[in-house]
């Protein structure tokens, strides 16, 4: 494992933040498109692939297995798959939980040894969730602590299909469950404490396996993947930046976004706060404007929704008036940072007053933001959405340490800042980590 250099961000805010912006390619859904098109005997073509860091690592990984991915002039990405040994390397994860939590499931299938690791975020992340399932269905998972994090060394081939009660609603361990269900012998039923996001359904479905949905419960069927030429649509969650970007100090138009089930709900806790925002399904276009926000209580019905946006729906709450509750959020502890901790804190460097509770925060709303120096935690939606609130409300210059933890996602995002806001907006080589 290679440790990133560490970078700090200097934000000179604050000021208006308007304009259009093409949001990088969906996160999951680029995961997903290379693991099942490495699965599908044959040739897919993919465009719109993210190329953050989490997606080239499941690609070079996937290329361990043997598969082959060409860059086409185009940007399309043309990929031979047929992936059916054990890798002849370890599966270098870096700071994917999705990347690992996927693979795994892969790995249990295929006959032989798999070793995956990740950076030192990704290795203090629990994996015990995924390696349950994947030993009831009969692969053997170790790992430190008994299997519970990474590395982690899992032998695969025979495979058993079970019906899985997951115990946490997570997109991650339903999909790991499913990839080792198409290897296995049966079918295999994943059920959900609440229906999470459903690209791996949606995907194994257009890639031709048999999948039934009946509420909260997803049965996969084993069977070959037929290769598909895939367009990953805009990333809704890194538009959620832009959003509370646009409600904050602005306009902001966000086009080409997945708007489907699981990923646009931040759009509506930002129109319950009294956002003018707008949705258009059909180009799957958000577009937000500057507003006067107040605060809402964010419950356990909301999270599954909008996980990966509260760090940035708290910094609309921080802008909001009146007070935010957000509860039921305990699983956001065991993010790439325990993000009810480091979003707290986040704000609290703003001078927002915000208090942690074990599974949420109370964030109480002020018009104006201090200058603040901020640590990512290595997380990059928290460095994200430090990085909207400094150029949205602070005045004078804001600092964010660890933000080479962005390109993990969205390469590109001080850049678009900078375009978007017309501020002040510089790299430099940070502390070290
Ligand atoms: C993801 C699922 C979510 C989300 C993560 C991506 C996915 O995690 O937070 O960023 O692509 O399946 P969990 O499913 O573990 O909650």
């Amino acid at each position: 494992m290679v440790e990133r250099a560490g970078v700090r961000l200097s934000v000179r805010g604050a000021g208006e933040v308007i304009g259009r912006v093409q949001v990088p390619g969906d996160k999951s859904i680029s995961h997903r498109a290379l693991i099942l098109a490495a699965l599908a005997e044959g040739h897919s073509t993919l465009t719109g692939v993210s190329r953050c860091e989490d997606v080239a690592h499941t690609r070079a990984a996937l290329t361990r297995f043997g598969v082959e991915f060409t860059d086409l002039d185009s940007g399309a990405v043309r990929v031979r798959g047929g992936l059916r040994n054990e890798p002849d390397d370890v599966l270098d994860c870096g700071n994917s939980g999705t990347g690992m939590r996927l693979l795994s499931g892969v790995c249990a299938g295929v006959d032989g040894v798999s070793v995956l690791t990740g950076d030192k975020y990704l290795r203090r992340r629990p994996m015990d969730r995924i390696a349950i399932p994947l030993r009831q269905m009969g692969a053997r998972v170790d790992g430190r602590h008994d299997g519970g994090f990474a590395p982690l060394v899992i032998r695969g081939g025979q495979v058993e299909g079970i019906t899985y009660r997951s115990p946490v609603a997570s997109a991650q361990i339903k999909s790991c469950v499913l990839l080792a269900g198409l290897y296995a012998a049966g079918r295999t039923t994943v059920i959900e404490p609440k229906t999470t996001r459903r690209h791996t359904e949606e995907m194994l479905q257009a890639a031709g396996v048999k999948i039934r949905v009946e509420g909260t419960a997803v049965t996969v069927h084993p069977g070959p993947l037929a290769p598909v030429d895939h367009h990953v649509p805009n990333d809704p969650s890194q538009a959620a930046f832009w959003a509370v970007a646009g409600l904050l100090a602005g306009e902001i138009e966000a086009p080409g976004l997945y708007l489907g089930h699981g990923r646009a709900d931040f759009v509506g806790v930002l129109e319950r706060m009294g956002g003018d925002i707008e949705v258009d399904r059909a180009s799957g276009t958000v577009v937000a404007r500057a507003s006067h926000l107040r605060g809402v209580e964010i419950d356990a019905g909301d999270v599954p929704g909008i996980l990966d946006e509260i760090p940035v729906l708290a910094v609309a709450a921080a802008a909001a008036a009146g007070t935010t509750v957000i509860s039921g959020a305990k699983e956001l502890r065991a993010k790439e940072s325990d993000r009810i901790a480091t979003t707290a804190a986040m704000l609290r460097a703003f001078g927002v007053q915000a208090e942690e509770r074990p599974d949420g925060m109370v964030i109480h709303g002020r018009p104006e933001f201090s200058a603040a120096w901020v640590d990512s935690h290595g997380d990059h939606r928290i460095a994200m959405a430090a990085a909207v609130a400094a150029a949205c409300r602070a005045q004078g210059e804001s600092l964010i340490e660890g933000w080479e933890a962005v390109a993990t996602s969205y390469p590109g995002f001080a850049t678009d800042l900078e375009n978007l806001s017309g501020l002040r907006v510089s790299e430099t080589p940070g502390a070290p980590d």
